[in-house]
């Protein structure tokens, strides 16, 4: 189905203390070092030129973006924060983040993730999916904050995966 059933996501969001606006080319080496902290193979800044332009390409057909999270004070890039089709689909896509072990545990997961939920709702979709990793304690809270219940579970290689969902709004 084409974008064009659900409004454009807005690319630009504030909240309290965070700004999500669009990928720029500059945001390749912070993005490349979060990246880097999964601590598996670190991909080259080049490689991460190459999946920003992909990242923008994406949502030129899907109306829905993964953004980059900003601080407003400090203005760093902290991670990123948004909607992908992910294992769902364009139609009730899945929200995902991830942020710098730095700048965990001050709640910028649930406050950048409830921004993504009104630009979801602001779309006109009805639903949303999460999936995550049955050890991931931290995303399951984040989640809850945000009203998402747990639906079922599905099995792949490294693991097992829950699935959540909030209907929107
Ligand atoms: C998941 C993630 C984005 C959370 O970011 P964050 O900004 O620290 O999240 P918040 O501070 O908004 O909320 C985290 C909540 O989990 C809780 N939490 C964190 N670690 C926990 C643990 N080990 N056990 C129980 N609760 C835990 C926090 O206390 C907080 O809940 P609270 O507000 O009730 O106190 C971050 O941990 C991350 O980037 N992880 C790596 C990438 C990832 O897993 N992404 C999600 C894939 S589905």
């Amino acid at each position: 189905m084409s974008k064009s059933t659900y409004e454009t996501m807005p690319f630009h969001l504030e909240t309290e203390r965070l700004i999500l606006r669009p990928w720029a080319e500059s945001d390749a080496a912070a993005f490349c070092a979060l990246l880097a902290e999964r601590g598996k193979e670190t991909p080259t800044v080049e490689r991460i030129r190459t999946a920003i332009a992909e990242l923008l390409t994406a949502t030129e057909s899907t109306g829905i973006a993964l953004l980059p999270i900003q601080r407003r004070a400090e203005g760093d890039f902290i991670g990123y924060c948004g909607l992908i089709i992910g294992r769902s689909s364009v139609e009730e896509p899945e929200i995902a983040y991830e942020l710098f072990q730095r700048a965990q545990g001050h709640g910028y997961a649930t406050e950048a993730a409830g921004a993504v939920l009104d630009a979801a709702v602001a779309t006109g979709r009805k639903r949303l999916w999460a999936t995550v990793g049955a050890w991931n304690t931290p995303s399951f809270r984040v989640l809850e904050k945000l009203g998402f219940e747990r639906d079922h579970v599905s099995t792949e290689d490294n693991g097992e995966v829950v699935w959540l969902t909030r209907s929107l709004p």
